[in-house]
């Protein structure tokens, strides 16, 4: 039975536990010794750890171990450059005997995927261009199976089980707001970008149906869902008879809306609708990654670093009296 959760855990504190493996290597270090670098989780968070000096029979049974594997760990939790982390002494596999309840240890968005889904499609169906229409439900009706469980990432913002479509829906609920106040702003273009912008995170991160994620797959490393999503919509716009300027444009939401060479676009956005997309993105990744890290923080406390923020921590309001 689970008692433990990240979210428990209290710096200088020993104690054992049961977590998921979420990333797990083992690496040598300076002095030439083997020590094992593994980041555990559980549905409230996650940490990183270290065991030292591991032996040549350690190393046998540790490398057996896998992402999404439940252990069970004895460790101190110790704090370095303001993050928690584990110093772990023992560390072993579960059985049965163990009774894990899989719901501890997955993270997922907090909607229903199914619900999520229906009202993305349902945006889609209000397209008013039937070319970009069809492209948006083509995309989501034949990805449907994997856009339920999809995360968004393997580390970082939204990843989570659903986490995709969570992304997917809030940018859209706060694009299709923001038409009302930009108004010379063509919605069906926000839609569109919106629905499709990471549509190839579907072949550039690979997932287990919990939505876990062991990193990226081979094209992912080498081009990346911005350059495989032009690939992907280049050929579906080609059959579906797009003109050459509405190509050209659909191409150019997804390719600058990361909108900057150091984040994987090579194009800043060269139209309203483009730079719209970029903001909505990046709006909800920042908010998702606030949230998060102030779920595990005591209030009238700062949170741990967060990398994704520059490495800010963050405070969290104390209660209202
Ligand atoms: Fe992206
Ligand atoms: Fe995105």
């Amino acid at each position: 039975m689970k008692e433990k959760f990240v979210i428990d855990l209290v710096t200088d504190e020993e104690f054992m536990g049961y977590f998921m493996v979420k990333q797990i290597a083992l690496k040598v270090g300076s002095n030439r010794k083997t020590y094992l670098d593994i980041t555990l989780g559980d549905n409230t968070g996650e940490i990183s750890g270290k065991k030292w000096d591991v032996s040549d029979e350690e190393y046998a049974s540790l490398s057996r171990y896998s992402v999404g594997d439940v252990i069970k760990v004895q460790a101190r939790v110790t704090e370095w450059n303001g993050m928690q982390q584990l110093r772990i002494s023992k560390i072993r596999m579960t059985g049965a005997e163990d009774g894990i309840d899989l719901r501890d240890y997955i993270k997922a968005a907090p909607e229903d995927p199914e619900e999520m889904f229906a009202y993305i499609r349902e945006r889609a169906g209000e397209i008013n261009d039937s070319g970009l229409r069809q492209l948006c439900l083509m995309n989501l009706d034949d990805n449907k199976e994997k856009l339920l469980y999809y995360p968004a990432a393997s580390k970082n913002h939204h990843a989570e089980r659903s986490g995709l479509l969570w992304h997917i829906k809030r940018m859209l609920m706060s694009g299709i707001a923001l038409c009302d106040v930009y108004t010379f702003l063509d919605k069906d273009w926000v839609v569109t970008g919106v629905i499709l912008h990471d549509i190839e995170k579907l072949t550039e991160i690979e997932s287990d149906k919990n939505g876990i994620s062991e990193g990226y797959s081979f094209e992912g490393m080498m081009l990346g869902h911005i350059v495989q999503g032009v690939k992907l919509l280049e050929k579906q716009m080609e059959e579906l008879g797009f003109d050459y300027e509405k190509k050209i444009m659909v191409e150019h939401m997804i390719l600058a809306h990361h909108n900057e060479p150091d984040y994987g676009s090579p194009k800043r956005p060269l139209f309203p609708e483009a730079q719209l997309l970029h903001h909505l993105d990046d709006m909800d990744a920042k908010m998702y990654d606030m949230e998060d890290a102030l779920k595990s923080t005591r209030p009238g406390e700062f949170s741990d670093r967060v990398w994704t923020l520059h490495n800010r921590r963050l405070y969290k309001m104390k209660d209202g009296e």
